[in-house]
Formats: C-alpha cells, structure tokens, sequence
C-alpha cells in the first residue's frame, strides 16, 4: 500500500504538532484502513477520508469530494443530530419535502438512497438480470457495471469520442429489445464531458420503454455548458426515466452518505422496494436537510471548484498533460505516458490522484482549494521531473 510508505511518523518525537498530525492521519486512514479501502478501489490510492484541514496535511484529489466542507450549518446540524444516535431515522420527510420545494415537483417523486451509489444498486437490482443488458459509454461511472454483473447482466460498452463524449448514436445502435439499462452519466466521471441536451432528448424518445435510462447527474451543478440542461423535468413525467443526483459533492456530504432519484410516482414505487431498509442516518438526514438552504456554501463550492478546474487545464500542458476540457469536480489528462510512475512521484509527496488500468495514459485529478493546487503543481514538477 503505498500510502503507508508516503509517511513517516517520528514517534520520538512526540510534540503536540506531531501529535495532532498522527491525530490527522490515523482519521485519513493511513494504514491498515487505508490498505483495505485501496484494495476496493484500483487506482485509488491514498488516504480515505478528507477535511478542510485534511487540504493542508495532504492534497487528497483522487474521490472528487469537496475539499472546503462541511461548513457551519452541516457541522452544527449534525452535532445536533448526534443526540439521536439511539433512534432510527425519522427525517426522511422533512428531507424529501425540502428536495420537493427545491426542486419545484412533488414529494412522490424522490426516492432517497445511501449515496447515488445505493440508487445505481437498486436500479441494476430492478431492470437487469437474467439475460437483460446494460448499454453504457467506456470508460464511465463504474458502479453500475460492478452490480450490473452481480446480477448477471450482460455488458455493452460504447467507447467514449476523442474529446471524452458519450457516443450517443454508438449506444443507440446497441439498444435491443435485452436492454435493461441504459446509463448516461453526464457529466461523464472520468472525462468531464456533458452532452447536448437536444441530443440526449432526442435519443431518449427512441429508447423503448421497457429499457430504465439512468442519468446520473453527480456533478449537476458544476457545469456551466450551456448546451447542458438537467433531465429532472422530463424524468417526473417519463417511467423509463431517472434522474441520480447526491449530496456528496457540491453540498460536501460525502461521508454522510445521502443520495436521491427522481422520476414519475410510478417508477420511484417500483425501486423503492429495492433500497436497504433504514439506508439513512441522522447525521447524515440531518445535514443535507440544513444544506439545501446554505447558498452561501453551495455558491463558493461552484466558485471553488471552477477557479480550480481552470487551473488543472492552464498548467497542465507545462508538465506534459492533455487536459480534456471538463464540466465536473475533476480533469482527465492524457500524459501520453504510463502514468503510473507519476502516480507514485505525487503519492510519494502526499498528493493523490486517480490513475486507471484500462486508460495507462491518463490521470484524473480532482479540483481543490488553491492550498491543493499549490502542492499538486509543485508535486508534479518533481513527478515528472
Ligand atoms: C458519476 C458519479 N455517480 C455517482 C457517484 C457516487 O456518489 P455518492 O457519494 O452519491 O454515492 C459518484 C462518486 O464519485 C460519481 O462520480
């Protein structure tokens, strides 16, 4: 596990500063916890868990999490929900009544999962199986195809266009009557890219209905692509569509776990039965429900996350990356070289960033606070020498 050889702790000497960064990095799961988490998630290495102080220790860009959170109305809301560790969750209504006021629509179309991560679970569980077929874009999100083969589906991916796009008339030719899912994941998580509204709409009115499209919109409100637009208007009216979003990165609840789907009444009634009995916690139910009236925070994670994403694309061509112009929380680079070594330079450095089997070249890194930006940029001109 390369993280454990990154630090050394000096237990000699054990000042109150060490002290607080031995504190820092056990809570970072540097160590053992570390090793089991990476082992889950190749190409991720590095520590587990991040804070606004956890920006100053490392520079932990390899989750796409949200490098300020949580602000004062998550932590105070939480602490307070604390007082509730004995009782099972209760807050789900208040939560799904806010989602409904900020959405505009109503309460019967939102079913609430443990992360959108639960939400993709419980929709590979409800439309594939059997001899059914997901339909998605390579590389993409990959949880959907992790539980896609648990339940036996078969897999049918559409390599992604030079400059990161789904291939929309490539997936169109791989519906068939088998589909179960079709997955669109806009912004796509690796390479940043969003796809015209027209065109997604188009395609959607030639999808047969007995084939669940998935637009998981994670990186929602990071995008400033005006050819973007949200599906959630059409998913409320549409069975065979849903719409993912999550409280984990603009509103920086990713340790909380809380997620939603939003679709018409009828679909929403017939995932629900998929979802883990009491998927939700109080900690977590409790902040997101503060965090949907933080504007505030919400306004300076945009803010944060675009100066930083603008950074990653200006200097990265100074160290020998491609960057694929991005509308999300990260940036996919082609280095035009293994980039594994590199990898290792930063993760050597405490800067972590994501690397992948299946795209040797490529680095995707997260946006950060300029703390973040600072040690990535002076990491990477040791890495790549
Ligand atoms: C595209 C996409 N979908 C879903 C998720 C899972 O998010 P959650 O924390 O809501 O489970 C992620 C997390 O990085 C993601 O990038």
């Amino acid at each position: 596990m390369e993280s454990e050889t990154a630090v050394t702790v000096n237990l000699a000497d054990d000042t109150p500063a060490l002290f607080e960064r031995r504190r820092f990095l056990t809570l970072l799961g540097v160590g053992a916890a570390a090793g089991a988490a990476s082992s889950i998630m190749p190409g991720c290495s590095g520590p587990g868990v991040g804070s606004a102080v956890a920006g100053q220790a490392v520079a932990k860009l390899n989750q796409n999490e949200n490098q300020i959170a949580p602000s004062e109305v998550e932590r105070r809301a939480m602490m307070e929900a604390l007082d509730l560790a004995n009782r099972y969750p209760a807050a789900e209504g208040t939560l799904i009544a806010g989602l409904a006021a900020h959405h505009g629509i109503d309460e019967e179309c939102f079913l609430m999962g443990c992360g959108s991560t639960e939400l993709l679970k419980v929709c590979a569980e409800a439309a594939l199986g059997g001899s059914k077929e997901l339909v998605q874009g390579f590389p993409t999100y990959p949880t959907l195809e992790r539980y896609a083969r648990v339940y036996g589906a078969g897999i049918r991916s559409v390599p992604v266009d030079a400059t990161g796009h789904l291939d929309l008339d490539g997936l169109e030719a791989r519906i068939s009557d088998r589909t179960g899912v079709l997955y669109l994941c806009n912004p796509n998580n690796p390479t940043g890219a969003v796809l015209p509204d027209r065109a997604i709409r188009s395609l959607i009115e030639r999808v047969p209905g007995q084939t669940l499209i998935v637009s998981d919109e994670a990186y929602h409100e990071y995008v400033e692509d005006p050819a973007y637009r949200s599906l959630i208007d059409l998913a409320v009216s549409r069975p065979n569509l849903v719409v993912l979003r999550t409280f984990s990165k603009v509103y920086g609840l990713a340790g909380m776990r809380i997620g939603y789907a939003i679709g018409h009444p009828g679909t929403i009634r017939a995932l629900a039965p998929h979802r883990l009995q009491f998927n939700l916690n109080n900690p977590g139910l409790h902040a997101a429900i503060a965090a949907l009236d933080d504007h505030a925070f919400v306004l300076e994670s945009v803010e944060l996350n675009a100066q930083s994403r603008e950074a990653i694309i200006r200097e990265m061509p100074r160290f020998g990356g491609t960057p694929v112009p991005s509308q999300a929380g990260f940036v996919w680079i082609d280095f035009k070289r293994e980039t594994g070594p590199i990898r290792r330079a930063l993760d050597e450095q405490d800067v972590f960033v994501r690397t992948y089997g299946h795209s040797p070249n490529h680095l995707r890194i997260s946006t950060g606070t300029q703390g973040n930006m600072d040690r990535l940029f002076a990491a990477l001109e040791i890495a790549v020498g």
